[in-house]
This record gives C-alpha cells, sequence and structure tokens, in this order.
C-alpha cells in the first residue's frame, strides 16, 4: 500500500511556515495540518478548564479529552469557534511551556496523524519530519533571521490591528526559539534528510515555488 503523499515544513515562529503550507497545500490541492494550533487548542482547555498548568498528566488529559474540528477557517471546540481566541498572546505563551511536556506531545500524536488523508497533506509545526511524520517523502526546514522573522510578525500583527512593537517581539522571539530549540522532546531541529530554505531574502511567491518545485523533481525520480 502505497503511502499518502505528503510535505512537512517545521522552522522556527514566523518563517513563514503557515503561509507557505497552506499556499502549497492550495496548489496541490491538498488538506493542511497547522499542529501549533493544537498546542494552542490544549493550551486554551487548561485555561478555560481550570487545570492547573504545572500537572503534566493533567494537561495531556486535556489535550486528549479535546473535542474538536477544524472547518474552513473555523476551529470548533464544544461548538464555539475559538480560532480567534487560540492566537491570543497568553494562550500561546502557555503553548509554548506545555508543548515541553512529553505526555502532551505523546497525546497528541495520533490526532495528528489522523489529518494524513488522500489526496495528500501539508503539514507544519517543530517536529512534523522529525518525530510526527518520519516517512514524509519530502521534508523541508524552513528557517529566515530572527530580524526578518519579527519584522514579518510585526507587520502581521499591525495589519490585523494590533499594536506591536519590534524591540519587544525580537526578544519574545529569541526566547521562543531557545524554548523550542533547547527542550528535551522533540525540540525545534531539521530532520536528516530535510531540505532547508532560508527564506529572509525570499518572496511568499518564491518560496512556495521552491517548494513546489522539489516536490515535482522527486516525483520525476521514483
Ligand atoms: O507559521 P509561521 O509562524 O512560521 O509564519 P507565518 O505566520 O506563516 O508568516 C509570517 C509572515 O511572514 C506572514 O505575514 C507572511 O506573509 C510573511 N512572509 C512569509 O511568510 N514568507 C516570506 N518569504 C516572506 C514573508
Ligand atoms: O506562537 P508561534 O507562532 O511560534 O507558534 P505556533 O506554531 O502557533 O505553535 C504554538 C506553540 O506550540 C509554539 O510555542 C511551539 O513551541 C509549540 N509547537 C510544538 O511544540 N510542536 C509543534 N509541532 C507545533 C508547535
Amino acid at each position: 500500500e502505497a503511502a499518502i503523499p505528503m510535505i512537512t515544513i517545521d522552522g522556527p515562529t514566523a518563517s513563514g511556515k503557515g503561509t507557505i503550507a497552506h499556499r502549497v497545500a492550495q496548489a496541490l490541492g491538498w488538506s493542511v495540518l497547522d499542529s501549533g494550533a493544537l498546542y494552542r487548542l490544549a493550551a486554551l482547555a487548561v485555561l478555560d478548564g481550570g487545570i492547573d498548568p504545572g500537572d503534566e498528566a493533567a494537561v495531556a488529559r486535556a489535550a486528549q479529552d479535546l473535542d474538536v474540528r477544524f472547518d474552513a477557517g473555523c476551529i470548533w471546540m464544544g461548538g464555539v469557534d475559538v480560532a480567534a481566541r487560540i492566537r491570543e498572546e497568553q494562550v500561546g505563551n502557555l503553548a509554548s511551556k506545555i508543548a515541553a511536556y512529553a505526555p502532551l506531545r505523546q497525546a497528541l500524536l495520533d490526532r495528528q496523524r489522523a489529518f494524513r488523508r488522500a489526496p495528500g497533506l501539508v503539514a507544519d509545526g517543530r517536529d512534523m519530519g522529525t518525530v510526527v511524520f518520519p516517512d514524509a517523502p519530502l521534508k523541508i526546514f524552513l528557517v529566515a533571521d530572527v530580524q526578518a522573522r519579527a519584522q514579518r510578525r510585526c507587520k502581521q500583527l499591525k495589519e490585523k490591528g494590533f499594536s506591536a512593537n519590534l524591540a519587544d517581539l525580537l526578544q519574545d522571539m529569541r526566547e521562543r526559539d531557545a524554548r523550542d530549540r533547547n527542550r528535551a522532546n522533540a525540540p525545534l531541529a531539521a530532520a536528516p534528510d530535510a531540505r532547508t530554505i532560508d527564506s529572509s531574502n525570499l518572496s511568499v511567491d518564491a518560496t512556495v515555488k521552491q517548494v513546489l518545485d522539489l516536490w515535482s523533481s522527486l516525483g520525476s525520480r521514483t
């Protein structure tokens, strides 16, 4: 039985993973897994459920029990669309902390793998190529220097009507990068067979093209 085609895109925050994942999926007619959203949903469930964020087993149980449905830009949790709420600062901060818990990561494994359905999947996160989908035929490690990433996030926030300060964003990004790279469980790292793309000086279109070109060159070899 042939494996269902898929592409993983891992990398640090604001390197463009989500944007590129959606564009590539659209071009190929595939679906998308935003794995960071699952960590944010777990964080929201912890906050709303009055769960002790330091209790690793309780946090993992909350993730196991998540009743969530992704549907055309909406994320339904217990009948409420929480797509906007999971983007809040407080939720992102907690997500980044509980993402270090091994029981939580374990609890989310099957849920993530269930997204791999025909005709194909683009999955973005930190450990898609290393842990969750180690057999993915194409693995991208998408990077950009921290200045470029902070500027992109700043622009993105301002466009959405939020206030944003470049110096604060830079500081916050460096802290998050360090947490993601240095944790013991599924740290942010390129899989040995990943292709690294540095998008610091690339447009979205050019980055999408590089990924699609890599995918086609793979197809023509088999
Ligand atoms: O998912 P991740 O946090 O890695 O990043 P994102 O939210 O998809 O992208 C951050 C911002 O960078 C978006 O506003 C993109 O339009 C912009 N951007 C990009 O993704 N890729 C480039 N090559 C240039 C800009
Ligand atoms: O806030 P940011 O855009 O950096 O992250 P996100 O992609 O929305 O993910 C939220 C948090 O979940 C991040 O702090 C990551 O550390 C964590 N995460 C993870 O550990 N593994 C993944 N596959 C995806 C996200």
